[in-house]
């Protein structure tokens, strides 16, 4: 990434200070970072980083070479027009809005009716936040190579990534990694409810039920063998996790799980039908 480059965020919310955090500080200096947002109590906490501010799109987002849309959905549209006019040929777009598929988006950004295809569609997730991220991304036919590995290094620096072909692709990682991490939360509640139901004071169970989940990815991540035998590893026949493991069998936790999924494709891509 060189020395140069500077970055506009439109939209300086959550998942904006997420990115920002992975970036500013290892990456590039504050300065290099312009957001713009409506909101005078999102522009003061990002002043208070040293980040440059607007409250809406002036020339100096022209003079920005990467643009980060990370607005709502449904406000992806209005912040897209209200930036179109600084477009410039140099200029890279990545969004990260879910459920607005590339097409749309690229029609928004076009001028005399030619779409703008330097556009990268981006499914991040929260965990960014603390540089332990997984995000999809979906480069349109006007993204080079340069842009590409830019774009592999500024999510890199906040977590995994995975390259997809088109949206139907995005839309299966916003229902797998986007909103996964609300999966993992309720998962952990229920076993920190189940812990404390069986008597445990909350605070241990708190603490068992996050590094059993810890060590476990973190066990499946370094091991070389496939999840099933690690599952079969902790499941002797006839012994308590077999019988944990039987519980969840009848009650179809998978199937159960891949109908969550399908319903966070499904409001996906309804999401991409109501505001494209
Ligand atoms: N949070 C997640 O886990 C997650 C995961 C993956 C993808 N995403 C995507 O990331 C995007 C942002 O989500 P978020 O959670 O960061 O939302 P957020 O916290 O609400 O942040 C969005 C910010 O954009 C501002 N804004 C609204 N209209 C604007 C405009 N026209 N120009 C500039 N800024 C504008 C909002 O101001 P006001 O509050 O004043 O309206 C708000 O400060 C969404 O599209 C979401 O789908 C989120």
């Amino acid at each position: 990434m060189s020395k140069e480059l500077t970055l506009a965020f439109i939209g300086g919310g959550n998942m904006a200070s997420a990115l920002a955090s992975g970036l500013i500080g290892k990456r590039r200096g504050a300065h290099d970072v312009l957001v713009i947002d409506p909101g005078e109590q999102a522009r003061a906490r990002w002043e208070s980083q040293g980040v440059l501010t607007a409250q809406a799109p002036d020339e100096r987002l022209g003079a920005r070479q990467v643009w980060i849309f990370a607005v709502k959905p449904q406000f992806l549209k209005q912040a897209v027009e209200s930036c179109r006019p600084y477009l410039t040929p140099e200029t890279l777009v990545i969004s990260v809005a879910a459920g607005i598929s590339a097409g749309s988006l690229s029609q928004w950004l076009g001028k005399n009716g030619k779409p703008w295809t330097r556009l990268i569609r981006c499914m991040p997730n929260t965990p960014a936040l603390i540089g332990a991220g997984a995000a999809g991304l979906l480069a349109l036919e006007g993204v080079g190579d340069d842009d590409r590995a830019l774009a592999q290094q500024m999510l890199g620096a906040v977590g995994e990534v995975v390259w997809v072909r088109d949206d139907a692709g995005i839309d299966a990682v916003t229902a797998l990694s986007g909103s996964g991490p609300a999966y993992v939360f309720l998962f952990l509640e229920a076993m920190i409810q189940g812990g404390i139901s069986q008597g445990l004071p909350e605070a241990d169970a708190r603490k068992l039920a996050l590094a059993t989940f810890t060590g476990a990815t973190q066990l499946a991540g370094l091991s070389h063998e496939s999840l099933g035998t690690l599952r079969e590893r902790v499941t002797s026949k006839g012994g308590t996790t077999a019988a944990a493991l039987d519980v969840f069998e009848k009650e179809g936790l998978v199937r159960m799980v891949h109908q969550a999924m399908q319903a966070a494709r499904d409001r996906a891509a309804g999401l991409s039908a109501e505001f494209s």
